[in-house]
């Protein structure tokens, strides 16, 4: 065969030669015509003391070929089959994609290979489906996804966290060796966030050839990143497979979850633009066009204190203060008093709720905003209707302790009594209620699960995607918030039948600042849940101003976290000023190009949105200047040609402790060329540590 094939997105290519098995050779930068001198140009020694033929790094690197890293494929048939070797037998060539079909007619399974470029944002997608071709079982023990690197990409950026410290990042040579990360939480996790970043050394923002991965999965998974002894790299990510998980019977398939990936020769901003792109056109589907609306979750303000008459109360100051959608939180079903019981009975607690639930969204409606309700339906407590009826319903191991987690437990989703039970209560709530909004949680790991004996992750995590698509399917303009813990869940598969992502629990303004950073690299900050809490942070203790807090939460799909009807009047009217601001700049902010750019001082974030004619830089002063004075910002995402408005549309209110001195034109608007503000750029104000400041520049 011995051919090569090429695909072309708007900016990329990407070159496949296809011998007896496909290798990819090249992905990156447009390769305007392939030379017919290629192949040979590409064709790899042999090397002294090793195997006498080549080995490609092909699509789906296999042990019985002789790739000695991480296989893509690993398992066994009774013992036998375990390192099969496939031949392509059928290979189907669009444009932007090819499947490949592969067998190994001794181990009797075959591969289908998708490979998908998507033309306008760059990004490719991969997966692979095994089908078992013999009649006894196949033990799979994992499928992953491979994708080739070139040798200079040698930086690592990788993902670590835990509960209210979601998306922290972590840079590391990849030089020899390798990085591996394998989650077994049985959910996307705070923990192993699937997605990473290789590129060229000291990679940046704005700088460098990188390419950003993210495995589309909300269960387990292996992420791994491996250089070889002959320089050759790769990115491989799969489901991360328990024995015994995985059995196929004859003819049975296993398909694994897209991997998405993308290069981009300008740093990090060009991959975010990209899966920010992709996110909008291929993942996510709003219900409606509308904005979206501000919110005020009543978590933070009440915790389980649910009194209707106050609620309403709520309900109207949130209202006077721009909210337009008003979300219950936990405790308003039959006996959630705390978070040691209830969960499972998804009916209205009627000894707090005397006169049902409708007059409290009337209310809400009458004021103008939607309504939405917290909801865990994969739970249950063991103090609680639904155990004491079915206990067995219960996701465990029989004989085994299992360890609650928050006090609770988690359904069997593949139960199908179960998995019916919970269809019913939550289309009885959407269908009884004026709900627009789920808040769709999930607050604990999962623990020896297992459905009837064996390992269920996998189908755990299936069936809660069927869950989720048959009640959107009855209600499909109902909109549903991921949260697991806050960013527990984040992932681009449960993306695609959700519509918002609570980033995390942590809504500390400095904290939300670095989660938010390292969410901003995969998700738009339409999708980025981020709320004004009260001045002293919930999990931190730690005091903001509101200008910090406003600023940070405003830049995603904005809501307040507190109760409104014990704040202060002075600081009501600053949560409608930020309000007011996040409406006023909102389409930008969510239809906008995200960056983030590179600046001297590393104790600030600068983050902004560039729309047609508007662009909006946000300053954040995380701690002490590094200098004392600022450097001049110089904004490069803005056309030379053209003239800018350049204006300070937000500022600390509070004194200034750094500064005696502001410079003369915050209180003006500049006129500033792009060429001007590029190459020498705009001297701002010396922010005193954990404020910020926002400039906005409208093309004349
Ligand atoms: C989780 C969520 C919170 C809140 C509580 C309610 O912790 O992340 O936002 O909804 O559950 O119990």
């Amino acid at each position: 065969m011995n051919k090569l094939i090429h695909l072309t997105s708007k900016n990329h290519s990407i070159i496949v030669k296809v011998d007896s098995i496909p290798e990819i050779i090249h992905w990156g930068g447009k390769i305007n015509e392939v030379d017919s001198d290629l192949l040979f140009a590409i064709e790899r020694p042999i090397s002294q003391a090793r195997l006498d033929i080549d080995v490609p790094l092909s699509l789906c690197p296999e042990l019985g070929r002789g790739h000695f890293n991480a296989p893509g494929i690993e398992g066994h048939r009774n013992g036998t089959d375990w390192a099969p070797v496939f031949q392509i037998i059928d290979q189907q060539i669009e444009a932007q994609s090819i499947c490949i079909t592969l067998r190994d007619d001794i181990a009797q399974l075959e591969l289908l290979v998708e490979l998908h470029l998507d033309h306008d944002s760059d990004v490719v997608k991969k997966r692979i489906t095994v089908t078992n071709k013999g009649e006894s079982e196949y033990y799979l023990g994992k499928l992953s996804s491979t994708l080739p690197l070139p040798n200079h990409a040698n930086e690592l950026m990788t993902f670590h966290g835990r509960w209210c410290q979601e998306f922290q990042t972590q840079r590391q040579r990849f030089e020899h060796g390798g990085f591996m990360q394998q989650n077994r939480r049985g959910r996307t996790s705070h923990e192993n966030f699937p997605g990473l970043f290789v590129g060229e050394n000291g990679f940046s923002e704005q700088q460098g050839q990188v390419w950003g991965f993210h495995l589309g999965w909300s269960g387990n998974h292996e992420l791994r990143a491996d250089v070889r002894s002959d320089g050759r790299r790769f990115v491989q990510a799969g489901e991360l497979l328990f024995s015994g998980e995985c059995i196929l019977g004859a003819n049975e398939t296993y398909q694994s979850p897209w991997l998405y990936g993308c290069y981009s020769s300008n740093g990090l901003n060009g991959i975010s633009d990209r899966f920010h792109h992709y996110v909008r056109e291929h993942i996510i589907s709003f219900p409606t066009d509308k904005p979206r609306p501000v919110h005020l979750n009543t978590w933070e303000g009440i915790y389980f204190d649910h009194k209707p008459e106050y609620i309403m109360q709520m309900a109207s100051e949130a209202a006077d203060m721009g909210v337009e959608r008003f979300i219950i939180d936990d405790g308003w079903f039959i006996g959630r008093h705390d978070d040691k019981a209830a969960l499972g009975d998804w009916y209205l607690d009627e000894d707090k709720y005397s006169n049902g639930l409708e007059p409290v969204i009337a209310h809400v409606n009458e004021k103008g905003m939607e309504f939405g309700l917290w909801v865990e339906p994969e739970m249950v407590s063991k103090e609680s209707n639904l155990y004491r009826n079915h206990p067995d319903w219960m996701l465990g191991l029989e004989s085994y302790h299992q360890p609650s987690g928050r006090w609770q437990y988690v359904l069997d989703l593949q139960n199908t009594e179960c998995f019916q039970y919970l269809f019913d209560r939550i289309n009885d709530l959407l269908t009884r209620y004026n709900i627009t909004y789920l808040k769709w949680d999930m607050n604990r790991e999962l623990v020896q699960p297992g459905h009837n004996g064996r390992p269920a992750v996998h189908g755990q995590t299936k069936a809660l995607y069927a869950l989720v698509d048959k009640l959107l399917a009855q209600h499909p303009s109902v909109e549903i918030e991921s949260c697991s813990s806050g960013g527990g869940r984040i992932d681009f598969e449960i993306l695609k039948r959700t519509h918002r992502f609570w980033a995390s629990d942590c809504n500390d303004a400095l904290e939300r600042q670095t989660i938010q950073r390292g969410m901003s690299y995969f998700f738009p900050p339409e999708v980025m849940g981020a709320h004004i809490g009260p001045t002293e942070c919930h999990s931190t203790n730690r005091q903001h101003h509101i200008n910090m807090r406003g600023v940070t939460a405003l830049g995603g799909h904005m809501g307040v976290e507190l109760d409104p009807v014990k704040e202060a009047e002075e600081e009501k009217a600053a949560f409608s000023h930020y309000i007011a601001l996040h409406k006023k700049y909102r389409d930008l902010l969510h239809s906008g190009r995200s960056f983030r750019m590179d600046v001297a001082d590393k104790n600030q974030y600068v983050y902004g949105v560039q729309g047609e004619d508007e662009t909006i830089v946000t300053v954040c002063q995380l701690a002490m200047p590094s200098y004392a004075l600022p450097s001049p910002l110089r904004i490069t995402c803005v056309d030379a040609d053209a003239k800018y408005a350049v204006t300070l549309i937000e500022m600390p209110k509070a004194s200034f402790q750094l500064m005696k001195q502001a410079p003369k034109w915050l209180d003006q608007t500049l006129t500033l060329t792009g060429n001007n503000l590029q190459e020498i750029g705009l001297i701002l104000p010396i922010l005193d540590p954990e404020s910020a400041l926002i400039v906005s520049l409208k093309k004349i």
